[in-house]
């Protein structure tokens, strides 16, 4: 993933709000980049567009070397489910769905047989220590472990990039230590890129770098640890 001189603006009222104004990053496979900032710098919209989730007004977006076409809404569909998974501060699982179905959700839209979703989720579960707790649904987990039904989510496609946008906000200090180390793990072990958006000194330690949004620019990389 890589972007160059990116801009977004929302209209709101009469004058636009810049809330990107030029920005270019690039991400490596299996690394933690961490973005912070200020609250309104610009971080869930860079990782809204990052995820491909949305568009840039200006600039390029680059997915696995490819430059997308800023039209071509069917493209970024495509690639973001094949590609990106998402973990957010609460969690967005689905109420009714147990654990098992919330993570088998992402490999049921791209049409994957019935066993090997079976598989899949299974080791995604397995893997971030909740073997057994398939059955459960969210109202019957406590927050670390929705967390982690989320994460198992974001992996069990083997996605080339994960966005997580305050992941451990909602978190106790143990929890969101857990949590971390996971990501961590998963982004090495993967090969997947992470891109974090994060007030929590917590989770800086254990990234490979961060990047320091204000008022819509990067002020550059620095390593964290
Ligand atoms: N949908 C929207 N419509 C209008 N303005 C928006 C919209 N989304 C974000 N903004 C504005 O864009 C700027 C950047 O917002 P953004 O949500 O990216 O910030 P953030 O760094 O994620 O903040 P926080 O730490 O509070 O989550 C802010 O000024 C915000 O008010
Ligand atoms: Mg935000």
């Amino acid at each position: 993933m890589a972007l160059e001189g990116v801009h977004r603006s929302y209209m709101l009222g009469a004058s636009p709000i810049r809330a990107l104004r030029g920005v270019g990053l690039r991400l490596w496979p299996g690394e933690i980049v961490a973005v912070t900032g200020p609250s309104g710098s610009g971080k869930s919209t860079l990782l809204n567009i990052c995820g491909l989730l949305d568009r840039a007004e200006r600039g390029s977006v680059y997915f696995d070397g490819t430059l997308l076409a800023d039209d071509d809404e069917a493209q970024r569909t495509l690639l973001r489910r094949r590609a990106v998974g998402f973990v957010f501060q609460s969690f967005h699982l689905v109420p009714v769905m147990n654990a098992h179905d919330n993570v088998d959700y992402p490999l049921a839209l791209l049409g994957l047989p019935a066993a090997e979703r079976r598989r899949r989720v299974g080791a995604a579960l397995d893997r971030v220590g909740l073997a057994g707790f398939g059955k459960h649904r969210p109202d019957q987990l406590s927050g670390g472990q929705r967390q982690r039904v989320a994460i198992a989510r974001a992996i069990v496609k083997q996605p080339r990039l994960v966005i997580a946008d305050e992941p451990t906000a909602s978190l106790d200090a143990v929890t969101a230590g857990q949590v971390t180390t996971l990501m961590r793990e998963l982004a090495h072990e993967q090969g997947t890129a992470f891109l974090v958006a994060t007030h929590d000194e917590r989770v800086l330690p254990h990234c490979d770098r961060a990047l320091m949004l204000d008022d819509g620019l990067l002020a550059g990389g620095h390593h964290a640890a």
